[in-house]
Order: structure tokens, then sequence, then C-alpha cells
């Protein structure tokens, strides 16, 4: 579009707002809304040898890729900055995600940059300054180890497995699941559209009985281990928007490799789809802003290249910082 088609689209629009509002004169109170929401990703400390020329720090790309096709944007946040950093990047971003990986949950910097930025988010919703946290794997993980006040993690293999959900009751009144398609949610009980890889996770017995955990999380669904554990697979904060799954639902739509057991069916994609829109929809309901557009330019993930990884990685791309 050119310069002047653009202007005369903008003033269309001007004009058509303040024709509405003079024909509507009594305010429609409404909940603002943020259609340009930006989430933030920890990175991950690499500890893979082959990735080591590469980088210190990595994100890969199928997390990015699952929240830009969302209707979001990514700012990579690094685990090296202060508390007073943390805070001013707080104010700007609109969301958080814990991604996978494997770090340390209690003495980690990964651990440590979560807990500065759960506990701000804590306080932000308190105080009706909404702010959702997304946890993937470890990142759920961590979610358990913050709100729990300890790890409770146990020995609860399900490593290269695509399993259907054990959903449970609280599942079908969330707000994770709402507005999914009955088709999909009956799939998803039976057929194997969630890819998990991971070795430990808390068992149902385990996060019951821990008093923060079960006043602070409702149990979505439960998953059995290898070894016949019974572990806790999704859960959802009952007055926070915090959402924690112990699989993996970017590798859905964005992971390939053929050695590993990536959900890809029609229903797995939409499962993948709908998660990455709903959190978004979470991040709109999101106030927080950069100080100024240069600033926020110069935050994104746009301003770093992916490398190629597939030849060295189970990944296809990654981030390095
Ligand atoms: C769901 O729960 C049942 C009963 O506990 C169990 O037999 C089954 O293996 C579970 N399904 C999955 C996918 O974990
Ligand atoms: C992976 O492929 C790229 C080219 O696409 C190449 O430059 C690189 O050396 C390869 N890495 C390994 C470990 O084979």
């Amino acid at each position: 579009m050119s310069n002047t088609g653009l202007l005369a689209y903008v003033c269309f629009l001007l004009a058509g707002c303040f024709c509405c509002s003079r024909a509507m004169p009594t305010k429609v109170s409404q909940k603002a809304v943020n259609d340009r929401p930006v989430i933030g990703i920890l990175t991950q400390l690499v500890s893979d040898e082959a990735m080591k020329p590469f980088g210190r720090t990595y994100i890969p790309s199928s997390y990015v890729k699952y929240i830009e096709s969302g209707g979001s944007r990514v700012m990579p946040i690094r685990l090296t900055l202060t508390t007073a950093e943390y805070e001013d990047i707080f104010r700007k971003i609109n969301g958080l995600i814990f991604i996978g990986g494997a770090a340390d949950l209690e003495t980690s910097d990964f651990a440590r940059v979560a807990k500065i930025f759960f506990k701000l988010a804590e306080t932000a919703n308190d105080a009706g300054d909404f702010f959702p946290i997304w946890g993937t794997c470890m990142g759920m993980q961590l979610l358990t180890v913050l709100v729990a006040g300890q790890n409770l993690l146990t020995k609860t293999t399900a490593e290269n497995v695509a399993m259907p959900l054990n959903l449970t009751t609280e599942a079908g009144s969330s707000r994770m699941f709402e507005g999914f398609p009955s088709e999909l949610m009956k799939a998803l009980t039976h057929k194997p559209l969630t890819g998990n890889f991971h070795h430990y996770g808390v068992e149902v017995k385990n996060f019951q009985e821990n008093e923060n955990l079960q006043s602070f999380f409702s149990i979505l669904s439960t998953n059995v281990a290898e070894n016949g554990a019974h572990f806790v697979s999704t859960i959802e904060g009952k007055r926070y928007p915090f959402y924690g799954v112990q699989w993996h639902p970017e590798v859905n739509r964005f992971q390939w490799d053929s050695r590993l057991n990536f959900p890809h069916s029609r229903q797995a994609v939409q499962l993948s789809s709908l998660l990455a829109e709903f959190f978004s929809n979470e991040g709109r309901r999101s106030l927080h802003r950069f100080d100024n557009p240069e600033e926020e330019a110069s935050s994104l993930i746009y301003n770093y290249t992916p490398v190629y990884a597939a030849n060295f990685t189970g990944y296809e791309q990654l981030y390095f910082f």
C-alpha cells in the first residue's frame, strides 16, 4: 500500500470513529485490550557439547514460532541481568514462558530469574495488573517448585512418547480448554496428541498432599509414566493466569526429527494452535508496554537469526544469545 493510500485508510477509520462516537453518546465501558502483546522467553544455558560453539544460551525456534503463531511477538530474556533490569522488563512485556530444558530448579540462574518474574507477576495480578505465565515441561516443574516452596519432583519417565491425556472434571470448566471443539476434547482423551520428553514430574499424590500446590492450581490432566507413577500433566492457576503442561504443545507444529515421537496429526496441530492462541489472548489482557517504539523494536527476537540445527540436535533451528 502506498503512503497516500495508507493515510487515506487511516483518515477513513478516524472519520468512522468520530461518526460513531457522536451517534452513541453513552460511553460503553469495556475491558482494555492490547492487540500487540509481547511475550518474554527466558533463555536456557547451553549444556550440549555440540551447541557450545554457537553461544552460551539458547532458545529453540519452535517456542518462538509457537508464540508468534498465536499472534504475539517474542522478547528473549537473558539470565545475566540485575533484579532492577528484570523489574524494568516486567513493566514492558505482556506474559512470560518458562520453556523446557535442563537446569537446576533451585540453584540455577534460570531458577533465580524465574523466581523474580514469578513474584512480580503474583504481586501485579493481586493488584489487578493482569500478567500470564506459561510453563512447559521443565517450565511447569519450575512453577510447582515456586508454588510449593520445595522440589517435589520424582522419577516419572515418559521419554519420547506421545500420549492422550487423562482429563479431570476440572478440565471441562477450565479457561485453558474453554472453547475447544468437543471433537478435539474427545480426541485428547484417547489419541496420542501430546509429546512427552521428561524423566521427572510431580506425582498426583504428592501434588494433592501439598497444601500450597493444591490450593494454587487445579489439575486438568494426569498421565501414567513408564514406571507406573501417576503424574500431573496439565495445571491451571485457580486465582492466577498461570499455566503448566508437562508435555510439549510447540513440537506438534514446529519440530520434525523423525526419531522423535512428535504428534503431527490434524488434531495434534489443532491442539497446538488453540493453546498458542489461548496464551496470546491472555497476553492481550496485559497493558504493559515499552517506553517507546525504538526500545520495543530493539528488544524483540527479530534482531536475531536462528541457526540450522537439525544436523546436530533434535531441533530444526535454534536461537543463540
Ligand atoms: C489414564 O488412567 C488410566 C487409569 O489410571 C491408566 O490406566 C492409563 O494408562 C492412563 N492413560 C495415560 C495415557 O496415561
Ligand atoms: C550442519 O549443516 C550446516 C550447513 O547447513 C553446516 O555448515 C554445518 O557444518 C553442519 N554441522 C554439522 C555438525 O554437521
